[in-house]
């Protein structure tokens, strides 16, 4: 039996770049580097299938050279970067990588709620410059975790996985969420987003980027937040006004950001980058290799699917 054409933009782990050359011919080489779109247009026009990732923007110009494209399988959650209504206007079909990213990502949240209350880098700094002058009772006080509020902007798998590991810190868990939750926790409380903002102590946010979030945390919602508390961002970078972020931080409206995504990655602003207040990571919420591993392997099933002839599990247009 033939194998089916794919094109695949980004280098994946070992394990699935094995499984790929097994069960597809592949037609690109795929590398470390974001490709330039040229390079894009050129797999489309004769894949069958496309594995891409969130760094590539799939717009309707590209989705016209692809004659023959029937799936374009994305190494992700969110699917943002790819116009899904006119891949579905194309017939083409377009998948994402749900459920096998959720606890890495949850992780990564708590890593920047610690990281930031309790100054994490700050401390990793002193440690290694050769100049701590040793234990001081005033040394890098920070917030404490415990027994605060946590405010969830967002209740889907990711958000109630940030939510329930917030027990073992004897946190009061805040959410608003469009969609109501089937069967809620019985101490998580529903609020409105402006509530929950006025009451958190930390704001974590866990929606996806759309017309509608974009922007959501604006200036006027930095404003209803407490100074004491810290903005936690593992979701999109632009669900947040990034001048209005800084201003808050710089003005110490707010007392600090836990940040793994950005408005215009991979550029991070310089200001930002300046301020101790903040921890800054470089967009790893799925990063690590099991998890990689299941998002490739989700990635390959989806795309299988569409070529036998059947729906893809993770369907979403
Ligand atoms: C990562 O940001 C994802 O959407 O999977």
């Amino acid at each position: 039996m033939s194998r089916a054409r794919l094109y695949v933009s980004r280098l994946l782990p070992d394990p699935v770049m094995a499984a790929i050359r097994e069960r597809f011919e592949l037609l690109s080489t795929p590398g470390e580097h974001v490709p330039p779109k040229e390079r894009i247009r050129e797999g489309f026009r004769s894949a069958e299938a496309a594995l891409v990732t969130l760094t590539e923007h799939i717009d309707e110009e590209l989705l016209s050279t692809a004659a023959s494209l029937k799936v374009i399988a994305n190494c992700a959650v969110g699917y943002d970067n790819i116009d899904v209504q006119a891949a579905r206007r194309r017939g083409i079909v377009v998948t994402n990588t749900p459920e096998v990213l959720t606890d890495a990502t949850a992780d990564l949240t708590w890593a920047l709620i610690l990281g930031v209350a309790r100054r994490l880098v700050e401390g990793d700094a002193l440690a290694r410059s050769g100049s701590w002058p040793g234990w001081a009772p005033t040394q890098l006080l920070g917030a404490d975790v415990s027994g605060r509020v946590l405010g969830i902007v967002g209740m889907g798998r990711i958000g109630q996985a940030v939510a329930r590991r917030a027990s073992g810190f004897a946190m009061r868990v805040l959410y608003c969420t469009r969609r109501s939750l089937m069967d809620p926790h019985p101490g998580w409380i529903h609020l409105s987003l402006p509530e929950l903002l006025g009451e958190s102590d930390f704001v974590s946010l866990h929606i996806p980027l759309t017309p509608e979030t974009h922007h959501l945390i604006g200036p006027e919602q930095l404003r209803l937040m407490k100074p004491s508390a810290f903005l936690i961002n593992t979701a999109r970078g632009p669900i947040v006004d990034e001048d209005a972020l800084l201003d808050a931080l710089q003005e110490r409206r707010i007392a600090g950001a836990g940040l793994d995504v950005y408005e215009r990655e991979p550029a991070v602003p310089e200001v930002l980058r300046k301020l101790p207040t903040v921890v800054l990571l470089p967009h790893l919420g799925s990063a690590t290799l099991a998890t990689r591993v299941r998002m490739g392997v989700m990635c390959l099933q989806n795309i299988q699917a569409v070529i036998d002839g059947q729906r893809p599990p993770n369907q979403v247009n």
